[in-house]
């Protein structure tokens, strides 16, 4: 089964261009709304590193969730989309003296700290402003996460977040520093995990951090849960809606919250995968020496995921019900990494032909380049193709 496209609309666009199905926008949105109010005291703010497509952005805006940051740069599309710097979190393992200072004129609701050194600074920039800093500490509470190597994080030997050995002094040292207020607890495992058992081990190694707290008579506001809930990028006409139930719910029944305490959520990939196609021309069709290539005009610089992780975007030719034929598919980068897939079943490609990358709305667009002095794609929301 294919997506459904408005292909008589990209006719007249240039290509590559990243399409986004707003509905299926909003119902993953909606969804995670439900689901999430079941919890009680929660707060969702979406990961803008995901994708910071303005359109993308204002939809999440709109249905009141918060955003969370990793740069001064996203703070900035976070306030012009109209997000309240109240429902504003910033992470980060190496935060810019400029972008402290821009969280703090913004006043945004929480910096998760990162280190020692770097609460020195924001104590310092706040003292200067005569302003009070909202820290929570990312705990890295050496879980590992079933999936990529190089998109877990809660691994001891990451560079992530603050060891659990540390974490009772550096909870001291910020109780002595007039200006920053410990709030809370943030914790992020790592992205595109879809065994609910990852989020278990999360959730009991928390239970016994907030244990050890409290016996120290230390309060905890906010319990930050990062993000990480995968998409499947195998099926995307099946699951456009990731199981957010399941997620959820995993949460419900193995963290131990106290009454008075919010959870925030940090998901990217989930909220925004699967609404997002990349839509590219094919340009020539070769036949290799014992295959054929099917030559797009995108390549990695408008969707670098297969060349950087391997991995798998769902190829389907818009253009053709033709018979299956079996391609290489791949971009026109003067780089032998430049492949989307090899070896996959399309329907009879020619010339002109429209192909989409399916499941591409996260880490997509927003890690594009301008390698070969390529021209960075254009994102357009299904709502302008009315
Ligand atoms: N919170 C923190 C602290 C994070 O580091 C991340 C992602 C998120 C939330 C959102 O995670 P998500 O819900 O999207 O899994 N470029 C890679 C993914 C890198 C993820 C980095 N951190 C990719 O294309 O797979």
């Amino acid at each position: 089964m294919k997506g459904t496209f408005p292909i008589d609309k990209f006719s007249e666009l240039r290509t590559p261009f990243y399409y986004y199905d707003t509905e299926v926008l909003r119902q993953t949105i909606a969804t995670v709304r439900q689901e999430a109010a079941r919890l009680g005291n929660v707060a969702v703010h979406y990961a803008v590193k995901a994708n910071a497509n303005a359109g993308v952005l204002s939809i999440i805006r709109e249905h009141g969730l918060g955003a969370d940051c990793v740069s001064g740069g996203e703070i900035r599309a976070a306030l012009k989309a109209g997000f309240p710097a109240s429902k504003i979190v910033f992470a980060g393992v190496g935060k810019a003296d400029w972008e402290i200072e821009l969280g703090l004129d913004a006043d945004i609701f929480c910096f998760n700290v990162e280190s020692v050194p770097e609460l020195e600074v924001i104590n310092e920039l706040a003292a200067r402003k005569g302003k009070m800093a909202n820290v929570a500490f990312r705990i890295n509470p050496d879980v590992g996460a079933h999936t990529h190597a190089n998109i877990t994080t809660g691994l001891a030997e990451n560079k992530f977040g603050i060891s659990m050995n540390d974490m009772d002094d550096v909870i001291d040292q910020a109780l002595q520093m007039p200006h920053v207020r410990f709030v809370g607890l943030h914790f992020h495992i790592g992205s595109q995990i879809v065994d609910m058992g990852d989020f278990v081990a999360l959730c009991n190694r928390i239970n016994e951090l907030q244990d050890r707290i409290e016996a120290r008579h230390i309060r905890i506001e906010h319990i930050n849960v990062g993000g990480g809930l995968g998409i499947d990028y195998d099926h995307p006409n099946r699951q456009p809606v990731p199981d957010f139930k399941s997620y959820f719910a995993t949460y419900a029944k193995n963290l131990r919250l106290r009454p008075h305490q919010t959870l925030h959520f940090e998901p990217g990939r989930a909220i925004v995968g699967q609404c997002g196609s990349l839509i590219s021309r094919v340009l020539y069709v070769k036949q290799g020496t014992n295959k054929k290539f099917a030559i797009l005009d995108a390549g990695f610089t408008d969707l670098i995921r297969p060349a950087l992780y391997q991995a798998y975007h769902k190829i389907e030719n818009l253009s053709s019900d033709g018979a299956m034929e079996t391609y290489d598919v791949v971009g026109p980068i003067c780089e032998s990494s430049d492949v989307f897939g090899k070896a996959i079943d399309l329907n009879s490609v020619r010339r002109g032909h429209f192909v989409a990358l399916r499941s591409a709305g996260a880490y997509g667009e927003i890690m594009a380049s301008s390698y070969n002095c390529r021209e960075l794609p254009k994102g357009y929301l299904s709502d302008e193709m009315r």
